[in-house]
């Protein structure tokens, strides 16, 4: 059967190279895909300008925005439904999204998190937090994982990881860089799977992958 083109709707809180390097592999024919709307929760963040530079449609939807936590819930939900996105990516979203947006997408919520998860993930592990505690244990191999998104902090069903090997004298900064660019090559191998398995799909969970 032939492969679906993905309708993505892409939620980033940050400087959006996850969110680039999805641009990118829809335009350059890897990913058979489509970014239809980004969401972020900052005026500032660098993902809604590189979504303003390629005329993707882009809001900004906070508490700032919507007060109500209920209604920014369905502001969000609003905003990809009239997008007619069917599978949401958060590229270093930084907010829990709210119930009804879990609902409707349920199965279909992606994570990029930058490590081996259900290790040095959860509240507070974020951004150079993660890589602090993974040096400060001495772990040898960090890595990064795609995961489906619930109700908890990076807590949903592993889909994909793959592993990046610490390197002595490594520094949060060092390892950041190095695991990012591992989770360009995931996010978007893991979202070229998904478009090539999806009618599949439809009869059970997708496996998990290395
Ligand atoms: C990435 O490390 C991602 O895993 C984390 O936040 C960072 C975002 O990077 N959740 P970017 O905004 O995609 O450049």
């Amino acid at each position: 059967m032939a492969a679906l083109r993905l309708r993505l709707g892409i939620l980033a809180s940050g400087g959006g190279s996850n969110l680039q390097a999805i641009i990118d592999a829809c335009k350059s024919g890897w990913l058979d895909g489509e970014v239809r709307v980004v969401i972020s929760n900052t005026p500032e963040a660098g993902a809604l300008q590189r979504a303003r530079a390629e005329g993707i449609p882009s809001f900004r939807l906070s508490s700032r925005t919507n007060p109500d936590p209920e209604d920014l819930d369905r502001a969000i939900l609003r905003t990809l439904r009239e997008q007619e996105v069917e599978w949401v990516i958060l590229a270093g979203y930084l907010k829990k999204l709210g119930r009804e947006t879990l609902e409707s997408f349920r199965g279909r919520i992606l994570n990029i998190h930058p490590a081996l998860l259900p290790k040095f993930g959860g509240p507070g592990m974020y951004g150079q937090h993660v890589h602090q505690a993974v040096l400060a244990a001495g772990e040898k191999t960090t890595g990064a994982s795609v995961h489906l998104v619930d109700e908890q902090y990076d807590h949903g069903e592993v889909i994909a990881q793959r592993e990046v090997p610490v390197q002595e004298g490594d520094t949060p900064a060092t390892l950041a860089a190095r695991v990012l660019e591992t989770e360009h090559a995931l996010l978007i191998d893991t979202l070229r799977r998904i478009s090539e398995e999806e009618p599949a799909r439809q009869n059970g969970p997708l496996p998990r992958s290395r």
